[in-house]
């Protein structure tokens, strides 16, 4: 193919260099938005009196044909072009004749380039977004089967207070949704058309960006053409949402790994979503939560890129820019495909409650409640503490337990015990008792799932 911008010189590089230049390999996966984009450019321009409708008609018929012998696999996209905008225009005046060369008037792909990237990150938002949707729905029901199951709850991976099982996932659901509400935060700021914005100054010609704009479905265009053509931050924006994201999905992703293993012993994962090894018979290995783990640096990495190409970037195009493209696909790929595998993963997933009970009944995860216990009686709190500290420290010291230790022990650190501490301690009301807002009580679990269902439902 050859070269849209011949003329000044040759048009001709050395293959090393052409191949080094162009990104059709990447960018190809844009050709919808780049048509889409060029038919209701060619609107434009005949609605404003620069070309013709007859013009218009041409090169729209031309456009969709294209579109749809590359959706049917009758045209393929020529690797050796410079990138999908000079594929399609090639291949359009290359169908339909000389009119084809009207269609890059009051345009540069300085300005359509943004265009089409505006457009196709809009959309994977949008499917992000659902599988995001999918995701906190898996976790909410997981939630709701074990909304009283009881078990550890940790602070520096140390047992701290019992905790309900439900509880701690829903901990998920509501990083997602955060997760969800900055996608959609991002959308607002991508949805601005910079179309006609042209190589950098705007055009001479009398366009009507705004009509271009709502044709493509954006709610605004963009305010400074300059602007327009070098703004790279809904691209850095975009793979920050994936990043935060891929945080949420990675410490779940840990602690999975972590219930799995012998040693907790809280998860089984169905067999669908681990794998084995080819040498010791007896491993369950949660490859995809490692995955998933691992898959999160990518995609930091990513982020670090973007940042990095536009640091120091003079206005307005450079072409640097190139590469905000492999970049942003590579961390939305890797999301799409993290949320895929791990929707149904905690979907099929089954918790043990005797074995998380046992580990929530060891580690005097309820010395809390025995310091509240005897604030209840009187005692001020840090007080409690202490005693309770040095209960502890004698437990420990003669192989007893908070409920194995007699009254008459207990009487020797403070007269306020009494026979009711032993309810008082006990793991299923510590729980239940933790009513407060947000706590982990099933009273407050069932709370909260009903508040996602309620925002998800209106989402
Ligand atoms: N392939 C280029 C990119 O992705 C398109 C824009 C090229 N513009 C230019 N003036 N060379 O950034």
């Amino acid at each position: 193919m050859g070269k849209l911008w011949q003329g000044r010189t040759s048009g001709k590089v050395s293959e090393i260099a052409d191949d080094f230049n162009s990104s059709i390999k990447f960018d190809k996966r844009l050709y919808k938005e780049d048509i889409t984009g060029s038919i209701a450019h060619a609107k434009m321009l005949s609605k404003c009196g620069i070309i013709t409708e007859e013009d218009e008609k041409t090169l729209t018929a031309g456009l969709i044909a294209i579109l749809d012998d590359i959706n049917s696999g009758a045209l393929k996209i020529d690797d050796s072009a410079e990138d999908i905008h000079t594929f399609i225009e090639e291949t359009l005046t290359a169908r339909v004749g000389a009119v084809g060369k009207k269609l890059h008037t009051a345009r540069s792909r300085n300005d359509q380039v943004a265009l089409d990237l505006r457009m196709h990150l809009k959309a994977e938002s949008t499917v992000i977004t659902d599988k995001i949707i999918a995701l906190i729905n898996a976790i909410t029901d997981k939630a709701a089967e074990y909304k009283d199951a009881v078990c550890p709850g940790y602070t520096h991976l140390q047992r701290a207070q019992p905790i309900t099982f439900g509880h701690h996932l829903l901990a998920y659901a509501f990083m997602l949704i955060r997760d969800l509400d900055r996608f959609n935060d991002c959308v607002k700021r991508m949805d601005v058309s910079p179309i006609g914005s042209c190589a950098l100054a705007g055009t001479t010609y009398n366009t009507d960006r705004q009509f271009e704009a709502k044709e493509l479905g954006f709610n605004a265009v963009s305010q400074n053409s300059i602007d327009g053509v070098s703004d790279r931050d809904f691209v850095a924006e975009f793979i920050f949402c994936c990043s935060l994201l891929q945080t949420h999905l990675s410490r779940l992703a840990e602690e999975i790994i972590l219930w799995t293993s012998w040693e907790f012993g809280f998860v089984k994962l169905s067999d669908d979503f681990t794998t084995g090894s080819s040498i010791m018979p007896q491993k369950k290995n949660s490859d995809m939560a490692e995955l998933v783990r691992g898959k999160t640096g990518r995609v930091y990495g990513d982020l670090m890129g973007i940042i990095t190409v536009l640091k120091g970037l003079p206005l307005a195009y450079n072409k640097d820019m190139q590469e905000d493209k492999e970049l942003v696909f590579d961390a939305a790929d890797t999301v799409k495909m993290c949320l895929s595998v791990f929707a149904p993963m905690i979907s099929t997933m089954t918790a043990n409650r005797d074995n998380m009970k046992a580990a929530a009944s060891k580690g005097f995860i309820n010395a809390t409640d025995l310091a509240d216990y005897l604030v209840k009686k009187g005692e001020t709190f840090r007080t409690a503490y202490k005693i309770c500290g040095e209960i502890v420290g004698y437990c420990i010291n003669s192989g007893k337990t908070l409920e194995t230790l007699d009254l008459k022990e207990y009487k020797t650190f403070s007269e306020l015990f009494e026979n009711d501490l032993y309810s008082a301690i006990d793991i299923v009301n510590c729980v239940n008792k933790r009513i407060s807002e947000g706590g982990t009580s099933v009273a407050s679990v069932e709370k909260q799932i009903a508040e996602i269902r309620e925002l998800l439902h209106k989402n």
